[in-house]
C-alpha cells in the first residue's frame, strides 16, 4: 500500500527533496554535432551574462520582454539531453537542481503548484541551475474533457509555473521528448530551443569509441559498426556495448566478439520498432 493511501494524507514534498547536485557530465562527455554544441555554448554564455545585463545593468526595465529565461532541449530519447543540461550547469560552474515531474506531481488539487514553488525556492536559495526534466508533463497544453478537479489542478499548475517563470531572475533548463505538447504561453517564454538529433555516422563512430573501454579485448571495427547501424541513439550504443559484454562474460569468452554487439544492437532496434508498433 502506498504511503499516501496508508495515512490518507496529501503527498507532502519537503524542500529537502530538491537537493542541488554537482553536474554529472561536462561538454566533453557528450558527442554532438558542431551545430548543436555551438548552440549549447551560446546558451551557456547567455546564461552567464544574463544576470549582469538584465539585473545589474538594469535591462530588465528597458527590455522587459527581451529577456530569455529558458532553454528547451528537445528531441528523441537517449540523444543526450539530460547530459547536456548537466554540462551547461558545469560550464557555468554551478550546481544543478533536477526536477522530475514525479517529484512534484500530486493528485491533490493545489499540492503540485506548491511543490513547483518549492523547487524554484530551493534553486534560488542554493544558486543552482533549475532543470525541469521531462518538462512536457508540466508545460503541456491544457487537457480538456477530464474531470473538473483534475482540470482545475492542471490549470493551476500551469498558471503557477508561468508566474514563477516570470518572477525568476535566473536561467531555467527544460528537456522533453514531446515539444508538440508544449503550451504556446510557455513556448513564448522559452526562446532558445535546441534540437537533439540521432547521431550521424561520424558521431556514431565517436560514441562507439567512447563506450568501448580500453581494457576490453574485442574485434569491433569502428568504421564498420558506425556505418552498419543507422537510426540508433547514444544511449542505444552505450547499452549495446554493456549488454554484449555481459553476454560474452556469461559465455565465458575471452574477448568480445563483434557479432554479439551486432546482436545486441539488433535486439534494441527490434524493441524500438515494436514499441512504435511497426513490427
Ligand atoms: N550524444 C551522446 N554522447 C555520448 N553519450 C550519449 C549521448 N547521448 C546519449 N548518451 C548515453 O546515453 C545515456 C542517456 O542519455 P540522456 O539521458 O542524456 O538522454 P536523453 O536525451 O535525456 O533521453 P530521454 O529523452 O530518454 O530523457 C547517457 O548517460 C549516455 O551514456
Ligand atoms: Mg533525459
Amino acid at each position: 500500500m502506498s504511503e499516501e493511501k496508508k495515512n490518507n494524507q496529501p503527498k507532502k514534498v519537503e524542500e529537502e527533496i530538491f537537493i542541488p547536485e554537482e553536474p554529472k557530465f561536462s561538454l566533453d562527455d557528450i558527442i554532438l554535432s558542431d551545430a548543436v554544441k555551438n548552440q549549447i555554448l551560446d546558451v551557456a554564455n547567455y546564461a552567464e551574462n544574463s544576470f549582469r545585463v538584465f539585473e545589474l545593468w538594469g535591462f530588465k526595465t528597458t527590455h522587459k520582454f527581451s529577456r530569455r529565461i529558458g532553454i528547451n532541449l528537445y528531441g528523441l530519447p537517449g540523444t543526450g539531453k539530460t547530459m547536456a543540461a548537466h554540462a551547461i550547469a558545469k560550464n557555468l560552474g554551478r550546481k544543478i537542481l533536477v526536477v522530475n515531474y514525479a517529484d512534484i506531481e500530486s493528485k491533490f488539487v493545489g499540492e503540485t503548484p506548491k511543490n513547483i514553488r518549492k523547487a524554484f525556492e530551493a534553486a534560488k536559495k542554493s544558486n543552482s541551475i533549475l532543470f525541469f526534466d521531462e518538462a512536457d508533463a508540466i508545460l503541456s497544453k491544457r487537457v480538456t474533457n477530464m474531470t473538473q478537479a483534475v482540470d482545475v489542478s492542471v490549470n493551476q499548475t500551469r498558471s503557477v509555473m508561468l508566474m514563477l517563470m516570470n518572477e525568476f531572475q535566473d536561467f531555467i533548463i527544460f528537456a522533453t521528448n514531446f515539444i508538440e505538447n508544449f503550451d504556446p504561453a510557455f513556448m513564448r517564454r522559452i526562446s532558445v530551443h535546441v534540437k537533439f538529433e540521432l547521431p550521424d555516422e561520424e558521431c556514431r563512430k565517436k560514441i562507439w569509441a567512447m563506450y568501448i573501454p580500453k581494457e576490453l579485448p574485442h574485434n569491433i571495427d569502428l568504421d564498420e559498426i558506425a556505418k552498419k547501424y543507422d537510426g540508433i541513439s547514444g544511449s542505444d550504443i552505450s547499452n549495446a556495448m554493456l549488454n554484449s559484454a555481459f553476454k560474452a562474460a556469461r559465455l565465458r569468452m575471452d574477448s568480445l566478439d563483434k557479432k554479439l554487439v551486432f546482436e545486441a544492437v539488433e535486439n534494441i532496434l527490434a524493441g524500438k520498432k515494436a514499441n512504435l508498433g511497426v513490427n
